[in-house]
């Protein structure tokens, strides 16, 4: 018998909220989404490896949606590791107070690594505090670095809440992804690596991109899907979630998006100007 491939889960933008707390902004019952992924991944014949959840864990980054995170993965019985990042949404603050064991120091990203099965999983906190797009903080280029000497046999997937920026013509665009700069940062500390993919968030969409070599996976996630083909004259969020189930074949990673029942009707329209008012006004602040 040929040895099982190493498989993962892969959920984004889980966007949980902790019970009983209003919350205008949020589109969906995101504890119930991610109870109905843990249930698919218990459903699975052949068990995953690990579960890598790429940001935006709640939706408001207090302690006690961490709380509730860490209880529906426990509640769901399954005995993975789940590789966690940060996103946007997030609060180190809060994550540190709802995942202590894992993180402990708030005023340092949440960057780390670890090797399940082979595969050498390296996490970047691409969240800055306040803002929407990502970015590195000083050092985060060189831990990187470091991490990507290490274990040199061995492919790597790297998880980062923000993508790679693809199309550099979108300067005012810079909110969906990592920033231009970091991204360029970014490629010349993989170059003549083996990364067999990056896996990210933050835009609520499956979306494939294929980046300097490199596969980019962003998937729809827990919260709201955006209305892809309504872009750019309006920016809707959808009724629409799922999770993908990774496969890390010697030939190559594959992802396999998996979408929960959804009615992609209209949830919520965002005001495009309010959000890139709130950038410059960002910008004007940081000058
Ligand atoms: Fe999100």
């Amino acid at each position: 018998m040929t040895e099982r491939p190493l498989t993962f889960i892969h959920m984004t933008d889980l966007h949980v909220n902790a019970p009983g707390v209003e919350d205008d902004m949020l589109f969906s019952e995101t504890r119930d989404t991610l109870r109905r992924t843990l249930a698919e991944i218990a459903r699975m014949e052949q068990k995953p490896d690990f579960i890598v959840a790429s940001g935006d864990l709640t939706n408001h980054g207090e302690p006690e949606a961490y709380r509730t995170v860490a209880s529906i993965m426990d509640e769901a019985g399954l005995d993975l590791p789940v590789v966690y990042a940060l996103g946007n949404h997030d609060r180190r603050e809060g994550f540190a107070e709802g995942f202590s064991a894992l993180y402990s120091d708030p005023t340092k990203p949440y960057d780390h690594d670890t090797v399940i099965g082979g595969l050498h999983v390296i996490v970047l906190d691409s969240s800055v505090p306040d803002e929407i797009g990502g970015f590195w903080e000083a050092g985060q280029v060189d831990w990187l670095k470091a991490r990507l000497a290490e274990h040199a046999d061995l492919p790597k997937l790297l998880v980062m809440h923000h993508a790679p920026m693809i199309d550099l013509t979108a300067g005012e665009m810079e909110w969906e992804s990592l920033s231009r700069v970091a991204t360029e940062e970014l490629r010349q500390a993989i170059e003549g690596v083996n990364v067999v993919g990056i896996l990210s968030g933050h835009v609520h969409m499956d979306r494939v991109a294929l980046w300097h070599g490199v596969p980019v996976v962003i998937g729809t996630g827990h919260h709201a899907g955006t209305d892809v083909v309504a872009l750019p004259g309006a920016f809707n969020m959808l009724d629409a979630t799922g999770f993908a189930v990774g496969t890390l074949y010697p030939s190559g990673l594959q992802v396999t998006f998996v979408a929960h029942p959804q009615t992609r009707e209209v949830r919520h329209t965002l005001d495009m100007q309010r959000i890139l008012d709130f950038i410059e006004a960002r910008k004007t602040a940081a000058e």
